[in-house]
């Protein structure tokens, strides 16, 4: 399964399958804004873009962003948000393997949880550089799975390995994204600073998350044949029924929106 195309699939419920919240994207915004010295003026990009959860707070904030994603249903849920598109948004369907804009357009470029599906990440990281202003900010960024929801998906991935080839768990474009994104760019003149932006406390149901799994909401769900999947969730239940007991029962762990900012030196 491609997973480009994938996110097409389950755009409508990745929000509910995720867990930045609004009110914790509204603290990250703070956070960003700080980290940048951001004025009225100061421009973002976020490539991968998707429903617009990092950026809607930064929007409704009135900054100027733009964003791009090759799915078209990623981005017609980021619109649903919005009664109409105000004039500081602007949204691109396409490949953000090439940034279709003039060299030094941005202030800052932001990216969570894309990197790993552009096709050659040397080359974007390059693109990257163009684009950024004198002085701009590259964060490159992720929320990190809460460590129950992690355990979580642990169980299922062991349940899934026996049903599948051991090469069918290989990611798409592993090979070819492998390189030392810090290094890389410290050659280029950058400095890194590693941030912590937010940590917070997600809760779930058992068979709220089992819902998810159901869904194939996860990259390694879309991977898996529909066979091996299908005989995977059937054994994944039974194991969360006998695991954790009545699948109302809640997990709790913290998130952590963590930020590796990116400067010229
Ligand atoms: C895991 S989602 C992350 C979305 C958003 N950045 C977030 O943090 O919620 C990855 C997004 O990148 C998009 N994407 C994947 N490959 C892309 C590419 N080459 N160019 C543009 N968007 C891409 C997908 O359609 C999807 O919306």
């Amino acid at each position: 399964m491609v997973k480009n195309v994938y996110y097409s699939k389950i755009a409508d419920i990745y929000d509910q399958t995720r867990w930045l919240t609004e009110p914790i994207a509204e603290d990250v915004a703070d956070f960003i804004l700080t980290l940048v010295k951001a004025n009225s003026e100061t421009t973002f990009l976020e490539p991968g873009i998707g429903t617009g959860l990092n950026v809607l707070p930064l929007v409704r904030r009135g900054y100027s962003v733009t964003g791009i994603d090759v799915s078209q249903e990623m981005l017609n849920q980021f619109r649903q948000k919005l009664h109409s598109i105000p004039p500081n948004l602007k949204l691109i369907h396409g490949d953000a393997s090439q940034l279709p804009f003039v060299d030094a357009s941005f202030d800052v470029v932001l990216t969570v949880h894309m990197l790993h599906a552009v096709s050659n990440l040397g080359i974007f990281l390059d693109e990257i550089d163009r684009i950024l202003k004198p002085a701009g900010f590259y964060l490159n960024a992720q929320w990190i799975t809460p460590p129950a929801r992690l355990e979580f998906e642990q169980h299922f991935k062991t349940i899934l390995s026996k049903y599948q080839e051991p090469q069918s768990s290989q990611r798409p474009h592993r090979v070819i994204n492998e390189i030392n994104i810090e290094g890389y760019l410290r050659n280029k003149g950058y400095q890194c600073n590693y941030l912590i932006a937010k940590e917070w406390e997600v809760t779930n149901q058992i068979q709220e998350l089992l819902s998810f799994y159901r869904s194939r909401a996860y990259g390694l769900c879309w991977l898996a044949s529909d066979e091996a999947f299908h005989l995977a969730i059937e054994e994944f239940e039974a194991l969360c029924h006998d695991h954790y007991g009545p699948l109302e029962v809640e997990l709790s762990s913290q998130a952590r929106f963590e930020i590796w900012a990116y400067t010229a030196s």
